[in-house]
């Protein structure tokens, strides 16, 4: 697989995602271990995808979330299923955007840069084993470009990561 950073550079939201879509598509044919395809799809997101702070996974345990495979600063290793951005994900089973963490009440702190987030649930066998968790430094990051192309990755991924 190469990786060609320098064609990245000049190519605009929707095409980038084009790009991580494509990347993601062929990494999942490929491999099916979840941390070696949770590990590079963070390093795909982050390499990709522009004004981003942090991108990995929280995956479901018995009674919280638990920190995955990422790329960014070091984050909370465990999250309850009632407080934050990402068990909101999970316990709605759909995507969350938010435009400004400041104004959402129970946003949890890893990284005091992060001024939005995008959560999106993904399935095995309908039942949601783990999360994307992107966070930006800019207010209002997230746009239909990434809500329609996260859901499409979720779904590339659904039966794909067997935990
Ligand atoms: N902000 C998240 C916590 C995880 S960090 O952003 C990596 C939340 O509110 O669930």
């Amino acid at each position: 697989m190469s990786f060609e950073i320098k064609r990245i550079a000049s190519l605009d939201d929707k095409d980038r995602m084009e790009e991580l879509i494509n990347f993601v598509k062929i990494q999942a044919s490929d491999e099916d271990n979840a941390i070696a395809l949770m590990s590079n799809i963070s390093s795909f997101i982050m390499a990709i995808i522009k004004d981003l702070n942090w991108a990995g996974f929280y995956l479901v345990g018995e009674d919280e979330l638990i920190l995955g495979p990422f790329q960014g600063l070091p984050a909370c290793t465990r999250l309850s299923f009632d407080k934050g951005v990402c068990a909101k994900a999970y316990r709605d089973r759909e995507i969350v955007k938010v435009d400004d963490v400041s104004k959402f009440s129970d946003h949890i702190v890893c990284d005091s840069n992060s001024a939005s987030e995008l959560v999106i649930p993904i399935y095995v066998e309908d039942e949601v084993v783990c999360l994307i968790d992107l966070d930006s430094p800019n207010l209002n990051r997230f746009t239909e470009v990434e809500v329609c192309g996260f859901e499409k990755i979720s779904e590339i991924l659904y039966n794909r990561i067997y935990l």
